[in-house]
């Protein structure tokens, strides 16, 4: 009997993502179960794991074992773990971190191939995270649409959402770090070939793209909140429910996220390393 025959890997919607059973995160894997849980990714993008209840340092052996692991400037280390960021939100505040669909990263010139998260500390109800597939999103534009995004690039920054002059409550600033380093400004291919897969995917998000290379911000406007608006559509998402011991390990290239702020008055605390990548291609 192969170390892989016990693992089982269920699409949980037609556009993205995955739950795999019969894999503990928590030992070092093999590389039969490595190359099991690389095929998962590339096909769906999400990989959802239950019952997994990581140390900060299983995390990162199981981060290490993708790859090289990158430093988020600007979210807070979980003490003694610089590698393992914070997404906490505690009962008194108001707004979450990753409050609205984004991708993480995309302001670098190679972005992060993708972020583990672990929950360590849920609210009793609330506080799902949504996710979008970027390539079912790409797959459904009119023949016309793609024609014309082929061949186009946009402008993608953090400045306006980490910077010195974000827009950013007392509440969230406290809990985010360097926003003088919070200078990348890069330009990717709207339409990418997905480095792993190979499927095209739609490479502009909400959070972190300014405008269209070439255009200004207000012609870029119109045709952005299009894509936004087809790319959210109930099709093409899923809404993961955590529970404790959970942990989603997400591919940015391929997909959005979005971290639901429906829990006011209880403290949510996940932990996330996010993994380095590489510069993208149309
Ligand atoms: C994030 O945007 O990386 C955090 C997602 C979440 O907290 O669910």
């Amino acid at each position: 009997m192969s170390d892989t025959d016990q693992i089982v890997v269920k699409p949980v919607s037609n556009a993205v993502g995955a739950e795999v059973d019969g894999v503990d995160l928590s030992s070092p894997l093999s590389p039969s179960v490595l190359s099991t849980l690389q095929t998962a990714f590339a096909a769906h993008g999400v990989l959802f794991f239950r019952n997994q209840s990581l140390t900060p340092e299983q995390h990162i052996a199981f981060a290490e074992s993708w790859g090289r692991v990158v430093v988020n400037r600007f979210f807070t280390p979980v003490e003694d773990y610089p590698q393992v960021a914070e997404v906490r939100k505690e009962p008194h505040q108001s707004i979450n971190i990753g409050g609205g669909w984004h991708t993480d990263h995309s302001y670098d010139e190679e972005p992060a191939l993708g972020s583990i998260l672990c929950a360590k500390e849920l609210p009793e109800s609330g506080g799902d995270t949504l996710f979008a597939g970027m390539g079912a999103a790409y797959e459904a534009l009119s023949p016309g649409l793609k024609e014309t995004l082929s061949g186009m690039k946009a402008l993608h920054s953090s400045r306006h959402v980490f910077g010195e002059k974000a827009d950013m409550p007392e509440d969230v600033r406290d809990r985010l770090k360097n926003a003088e380093s919070a200078t990348q400004d890069t330009v990717h291919p709207v339409v990418i070939t997905h480095p792993l897969s190979g499927r095209k995917s739609l490479y502009v998000n909400p959070g972190f793209t300014l405008g269209f290379e070439g255009w200004t911000a207000e012609e870029s406007r119109p045709l952005l909140a299009y894509l936004y608006e087809h790319a959210s559509r109930e099709e093409f998402t899923f809404r993961f429910r955590w529970q404790p011991g959970s942990v989603a390990f997400w591919d940015n290239r391929a997909t959005w996220h979005y971290a639901l702020n429906d829990y006011a008055g209880q403290r949510r605390l996940m932990h996330r390393i996010t993994l380095d990548g590489e510069a993208l291609s149309a």
